[in-house]
Parts: C-alpha cells; sequence; structure tokens
C-alpha cells in the first residue's frame, strides 16, 4: 500500500470518528507494525485514551500467546489504551464487554449475526472471524492502563487447514459493501462507548445480552484444566466465568481453553 493510500485510510477514519475524537481520543493510523497491543503497552503511562490501527502486524499477538496472522490484506489490526480508574475486580468484565460490543456494532451496522465462544472469540455461521486480548498494565498510584485488542477478519482469512478450525471473514457474510474504515470506525466507537459505562451498566448490559450471544450455551464443551468429561455449558457466572455441568454439578471456569465436545451417539 502506498503512502498516499495509507493518509486515506486514516482521512476516512477520522472523518468516520469526529466526534469520538472530539471528546479526547487519540489516533494513529500506520502502515505496519509489530503488534498493535505490544505498542500501546510499551506506550501506556502516555496514552490515555488512544487508539491504534495498522495495516499489518509483523508479530500480532492472539490470547494465550497465539500468533494472530496479520498480513496487509484489508483486515482490522486495532488497539485502544485507557486508564482505567477502575479497581481490577470491575475490570474482568471488561474483556466481555468488549467483545459484546464489537458483535453488537457488527449486527447493527452489517446485519450480521455474530456470536461469540466465551470469552473472547467472534464467530459467524460457526466459523471464527475474529478475537479480543485485553491486557493490563500497571500504573503509578493504584491506577491500571487497559489495552484492549481486537483482530477481525474483514476482507479475508488465514487458512484453515493451517489454523485447524473453521475461520471466515465479514465480506463473505454480507451484501453490502463493507471496508476498513467502516469497520474501524464503528469497532472503535464502541471500544470507546463501552469503557465509559458505570460498572453497574456494564454488568447490567452484560447479563441482558450475553445469553443470546453466548455460542456454547447448553452445548456439550470440553474443559481441558478442569479435567473432567463431557460437560454441559450453562451461561455466565455473576462474576463473568463460564459455568459448565458435569453430572448434575455445576463448576465454574475463568481461564484456559473451552472447547465444543461432540456427543458420542455409540
Ligand atoms: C484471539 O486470540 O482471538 C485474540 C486476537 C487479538 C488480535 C488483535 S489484532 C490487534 C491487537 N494486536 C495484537 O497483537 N493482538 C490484538
Amino acid at each position: 500500500m502506498t503512502s498516499i493510500e495509507l493518509n486515506e485510510l486514516e482521512l476516512e477514519l477520522r472523518r468516520r470518528l469526529s466526534a469520538v475524537l472530539d471528546s479526547g481520543v487519540q489516533l494513529s493510523v500506520v502502515e505496519t507494525i509489530d503488534s498493535t497491543n505490544v505498542q500501546l503497552k510499551a506506550e501506556a503511562a502516555t496514552a490515555d485514551q488512544t487508539l491504534l490501527l495498522a495495516r499489518e502486524q509483523t508479530a500480532g499477538v492472539g490470547r494465550r500467546g497465539s500468533p494472530w496472522q496479520s498480513p496487509p490484506a484489508g483486515n482490522l489490526y486495532l488497539s485502544y489504551c485507557v486508564h482505567s480508574g477502575r479497581p481490577l475486580t470491575e475490570l474482568s468484565m471488561w474483556s466481555l464487554g468488549v467483545t459484546i460490543s464489537v458483535a453488537d456494532a457488527l449486527e447493527r451496522e452489517l446485519s450480521l449475526e455474530c456470536k461469540i465462544k466465551w470469552p473472547n472469540d467472534l464467530y459467524i455461521q460457526g466459523m471464527k472471524v475474529g478475537g479480543v486480548l485485553l491486557e493490563t498494565v500497571n500504573l503509578p498510584g493504584d491506577d491500571v492502563a487497559v489495552v484492549i485488542g481486537v483482530g477481525l477478519n474483514v476482507a479475508s482469512h488465514p487458512d484453515p487447514a493451517l489454523l485447524q478450525r473453521p475461520v471466515t471473514c465479514i465480506s463473505k457474510h454480507t451484501d453490502k459493501s463493507v471496508d476498513l474504515p467502516m469497520v474501524a470506525a464503528v469497532v472503535s466507537a464502541a471500544l470507546v462507548d463501552m469503557c465509559r459505562l458505570s460498572h453497574a451498566a456494564l454488568q447490567a448490559w452484560l447479563t441482558s445480552s450475553w445469553p443470546s450471544r453466548d455460542m456454547l450455551l447448553n452445548q456439550p464443551v470440553v474443559v481441558p484444566t478442569l479435567g473432567e468429561g463431557l460437560g454441559i455449558a450453562r451461561g455466565l457466572s455473576h462474576d463473568g466465568g463460564l459455568q459448565v455441568e458435569f453430572a448434575g454439578k455445576i463448576r465454574t471456569v475463568y481461564a484456559g481453553e473451552v472447547s465444543l465436545g461432540h456427543v458420542d451417539t455409540q
């Protein structure tokens, strides 16, 4: 991509985000970077309310330290840093809130039915379309900087055979015209809005929104960290964990991988 095109992307994004930028948010758009999350974590002390968008990441990071393939192929690699001013206990709900806010934005703007695989994977028709990586940096005093990274397959997606799971991209699921500035603008606005919700408002919204987004609800699942067999996912706990029923007893999962299981019909 030439520098003129990059400039056009930034101008278009600034135009679409003018109200957000007027409210005190800073925006940087770069051609290539190792990882937008890594960059904003390094700058966290001075990067309050900063959005960083890259056309390409050379070392994109996914959850649990896995790589996030980030070629310059029209996809979204976006991070937002905000000084939370909240206790860590309140922040546990943020990553769920961010993921729902992205799903809501895609549904609202592009009429896409977007589900969430707890806690942060975005799915369309059973195929992963994106994910959220939320990281924190302790600041002097008691404050915490939160760096929220969103990766979305907009115009293309990695080879499912290489990832060994079904993947898709937004453009395959809508007749509407989809471009990176539009997706970046709606997702950016959604992130900023979510971070400004009060804790009570966030909790109320999560409680009402999660069930219709929950891809695992009442599905058989495997939770390797619990060392049990097949369980049934039963929705969110009050503190953002995933409740899983094993032999009639509910256990709550807070971290690690949860996979959709299959029911043995033999
Ligand atoms: C996941 O594993 O599902 C989360 C992927 C998060 C990827 C995004 S892309 C923008 C930001 N920068 C990174 O290095 N990672 C996140």
